[in-house]
């Protein structure tokens, strides 16, 4: 179905032909305004936005582009196509008619899954919300600000689907939405990762690399989900969630690039005089890596679960790629699972697969991340530097899971409480390493005119020139 752009809520789900929760969802869309103005981007809600817009679900030219004011973004509600006789892929239901409703039994869990999805999408926004006055480039904060809306969207997708499915119960959670807020101290986001400050530029592109990616990966399990609609509705997120992670990953890359450069004209790679030449020396670099990829790796839950056993049982959540796999219902064999043994020791668990779910989708998706990591470090090996930056160890920092609370050190060999109190400011930014990097965030904003800490980027927006006026500020 087309995008009825007439709407006020934009949308390829037929809203006029459902009144009441065209209605409801009307209701909620001031709401959404005003948490936009009051916790969106501060400051540029006048500025004029060079920004993509959904005009379809077709995988190839879905997006326009043109300026516009954000609170003047069309935020709306789109799912991919249905597949025709769609089936469940994978769990004990495997093959039976995918549910065009909610099943009763399943009820309580989808709408968990579904409001901590969509928890995540405005608190990132909130965590982000001041970095435009910091930005490098106008080029970049254009892309922070698209990033930003589209989590916005993403957020409209999921309170679409709490609306339409969950009735009483689900209008309460589309509220609570916006009443939860990043780092409140009363009323917080869900999970961790979501509450930690994005203060500077370099986090929030570690964050859009790490942190977003695991934002695709979810997507990815949630999109072989048996209840349909949440299945189309991630599977058109993850159109969108493709640029985040390539503001992360490019932004990381030319930030290395730039210290190369600096590093070169040195002819050292000595941290204290990169930095006095005002580039991010690699081992700072190294630790806010560290610090988003360990925080982002706890977001797939435990290793060993019966949630995620029973969520893959009962057909509500998939591994990523489902098909790829030759078995779907994974009843039979195990998965060896690294867990501690004793204070100093990496044992291993024999677990059903079922149970072993979040680590499947945990392992897809370090194998994800080490792809641009390869990249970077072919930047520093092309540069003629020895130096190389690494993903550290799944069980190093670890909140939630079988490593949780230990002290294991980036290579992960457990290490004694106090050698990781004492040696953990070699491995994660510390207050000096953060007010180093804030002292370089200075706003840019002369079109064409990149930061000195980082380099420029290579291409523009959409076929544009680097120096086109991304941002029009007001
Ligand atoms: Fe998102
Ligand atoms: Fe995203």
């Amino acid at each position: 179905m087309a995008i009825d752009y007439q709407e006020r809520i934009p949308n390829n789900v037929d809203l006029a032909g459902n009144k009441t929760l065209q209605r409801a969802l009307e209701h909620w869309q001031p709401r959404f305004l005003d948490w936009w103005r009051e916790m969106g981007p501060s400051d540029f809600m006048a500025s004029e936005v060079y920004l993509r817009t959904a005009t379809s679900v077709d995988a190839k030219g879905w997006a326009t582009y043109g300026a516009l004011r954000m609170p003047d973004y069309r935020w709306g509600i789109f799912l991919a196509d249905p597949v025709p006789d769609r089936r469940i892929g994978f769990g004990d239901e495997f093959g039976k008619p995918a549910w065009q409703q909610v099943p009763g039994e399943h009820r309580s869990t989808l709408r968990r899954l579904i409001v901590t999805q969509g928890d995540t999408e405005p608190a990132s926004v909130e965590q982000q919300r001041l970095l435009g006055h910091s930005c490098p480039s106008l080029y970049d904060l254009r892309n922070l600000f698209q990033v930003n809306v589209e989590e916005g969207r993403h957020l409209w997708a999921m309170v679409y689907l709490l609306h339409a499915y969950f009735g009483r119960d689900g209008r309460e959670e589309a509220e609570a939405l916006l009443a939860r807020h990043s780092g409140d101290a009363d009323k917080p986001r869900i999970l961790g990762t979501f509450n930690e400050p994005i203060g500077d530029w370099l986090s929030f592109f570690m964050f859009t690399y790490f942190t977003d990616r695991d934002g695709k990966f979810q997507l990815k399990s949630l999109a072989e989900s048996g209840f349909d609609p949440l299945a189309r509705t991630c599977q058109f997120m993850l159109t969108e969630e493709a640029h985040h992670m390539f503001v992360g990953d490019t932004g990381i890359a030319r930030t290395v690039r730039r210290t190369l450069e600096v590093m070169k004209a040195l002819g050292t790679e000595e941290p204290d005089r990169v930095r006095a030449a005002g580039a991010i020396d690699l081992p700072t670099i190294q630790k806010y890596l560290n610090f988003w990829f360990s925080s982002s790796l706890d977001l797939f839950g435990a290793e060993i679960s019966s949630n995620a056993a029973s969520y893959f049982g009962a057909g509500i959540k998939g591994r990523p790629d489902e098909a790829n796999y030759a078995d779907h219902l994974a009843l039979e064999g195990t998965q060896t699972i690294a867990v501690p043994a004793g204070e100093s020791d990496v044992g291993s668990e024999e677990v059903p697969l079922r149970n072993a779910m979040n680590e499947a989708t945990r392992s897809a998706y370090i194998r994800d991340c080490e792809i641009g990591v390869k990249r970077w470090n072919r930047l520093i090996a092309k540069a003629g530097f020895a130096a190389e930056l690494r993903l550290p160890s799944p069980r190093f920092r670890r909140s939630i899971g079988a490593w949780a609370g230990r002290s294991v050190d980036p290579s992960g060999t457990p290490i004694a409480a106090a050698e990781w109190q004492r040696r953990q400011a070699e491995w994660l930014p510390t207050a000096e390493d953060r007010a180093f990097v804030i002292s370089l965030m200075q706003r840019v904003v002369e079109p064409g005119k990149v930061a000195a800490w980082i380099a420029p980027p290579d291409r523009g927006i959409n076929n544009l020139p680097v120096e086109y006026e991304y941002v029009r500020l007001q």
